[in-house]
């Protein structure tokens, strides 16, 4: 068994069970496993925040998978995933995002958590992302199956595309009980007007858009709409692709971050964003578990205040 592997099953709560019996072990108990057995997380201090529809708490830092998991079966693609997740795993955080858009994501996302002790532990979400009724049914039923679930945790329409139709399937399919809520989403601040409808008209639990600190418009009506009408808050793109990182290359955080717990760049952006109430998660995508573990330590601590977030803003605009 390659180390780097080894040392993700150590991670994944694997530890104690021997290289030669591993393999009967892990899927004797990947069989028998009950669906909803719950993990034994290990104890953080990852932020929650609540799900307004439910009452349920969220880890306000999950994890985006475009490009990113779109992989396929060598391990030098796989084995840093299977850490990306067993890293996160140990940091508390549950939130997977996908999509059938998104190649092979699914099916990576659903094979590796599948070999983890606890894949309940995680919430996961994915997209519709077709027109029409019966290849939108079509599809949610190969991402369930790609992404080894018996019911979906979230699922969102994807760019809104034919998001009437969809939205009809997925209320019979929350109340059969196949998915548990119901999304929209859209990565341009184009869709806002529409999304902003979507959510006074009280038709999703959640929706997912777009929010960096140089991509703000969703702060001036969207993020409040969501509040007032409470709808979760999932943020795409939250580093806007990568691109923020180089406008800060070879700058110094300002000594001020410590107060907050920001020990990088990184952190800074996304506790900006978590200084938004309206936020109830930020999915950065990655594939490196070091910036995995970046991403997670920015739900940790003190939060930016209004005052603060004006005095990050100035530093970003410079
Ligand atoms: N319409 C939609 O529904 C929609 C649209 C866009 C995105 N999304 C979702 O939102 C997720 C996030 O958006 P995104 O992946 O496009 O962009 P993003 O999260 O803004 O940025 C991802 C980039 O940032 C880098 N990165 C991540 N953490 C880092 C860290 N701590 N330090 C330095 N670099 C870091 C990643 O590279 P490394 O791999 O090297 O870390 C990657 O290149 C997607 O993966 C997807 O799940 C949904």
């Amino acid at each position: 068994m390659r180390e780097s592997r080894r040392k993700w099953l150590r991670m994944a709560g694997l530890t104690g069970i021997g290289i030669a019996g591993y393999g009967l072990t892990f899927s004797q108990s990947r069989e028998n496993r009950p669906i909803s057995k719950k993990s034994n997380i290990p104890k953080t201090n990852l932020k929650e925040r609540q799900i307004p529809s439910s009452g349920e708490n969220l880890p306000v830092v999950g994890l985006g998978t475009w490009i990113t998991f779109d992989v396929g079966s060598a391990a030098k693609d796989r084995d840093p995933l299977r850490e990306v997740l067993g890293q996160m795993y140990q940091k508390g955080g549950k939130v997977i995002d996908s999509s059938p858009m998104y190649g092979k994501s699914e099916s990576v996302v659903g094979e590796l958590s599948q070999e983890m002790e606890y894949p309940d532990h995680f919430f996961y979400a994915t997209k519709v992302w077709t027109s029409g009724r019966e290849a939108g049914i079509r599809q949610m039923r190969e991402s369930l199956q790609k992404m080894n679930r018996k019911r979906m945790d979230l699922m969102q329409v994807h760019n809104l595309v034919d998001y009437k139709t969809h939205l009809k399937t997925l209320e019979a399919w929350k109340k059969e009980g196949h998915i548990r809520y119901i999304g929209v989403t859209h990565y341009t601040a184009s869709s806002h007007p529409q999304l902003e409808q979507i959510v006074t008209a009280n038709l999703v639990d959640f929706i997912q858009v777009n929010y960096s600190m140089v991509d703000r418009n969703a702060e001036k009506r969207l993020l409040p709409a969501a509040k007032d009408h409470g709808v979760a808050v999932i943020i795409n793109r939250p580093y806007s692709q990568g691109s923020l990182f180089g406008k800060v290359k070879n700058k110094q955080l300002p000594e001020w971050c410590e107060e907050f717990g920001i020990q990088s760049w990184g952190q800074f952006f996304l506790k900006y964003l978590l200084g938004n109430e309206a936020v109830t998660c930020v999915i950065p995508g990655t594939s490196n578990p070091r910036h995995l573990v970046d991403n997670m330590g920015a739900g940790v601590g003190k939060m930016p205040d209004e005052v603060t977030r004006k005095k990050m803003l100035k530093i970003i605009e410079a």
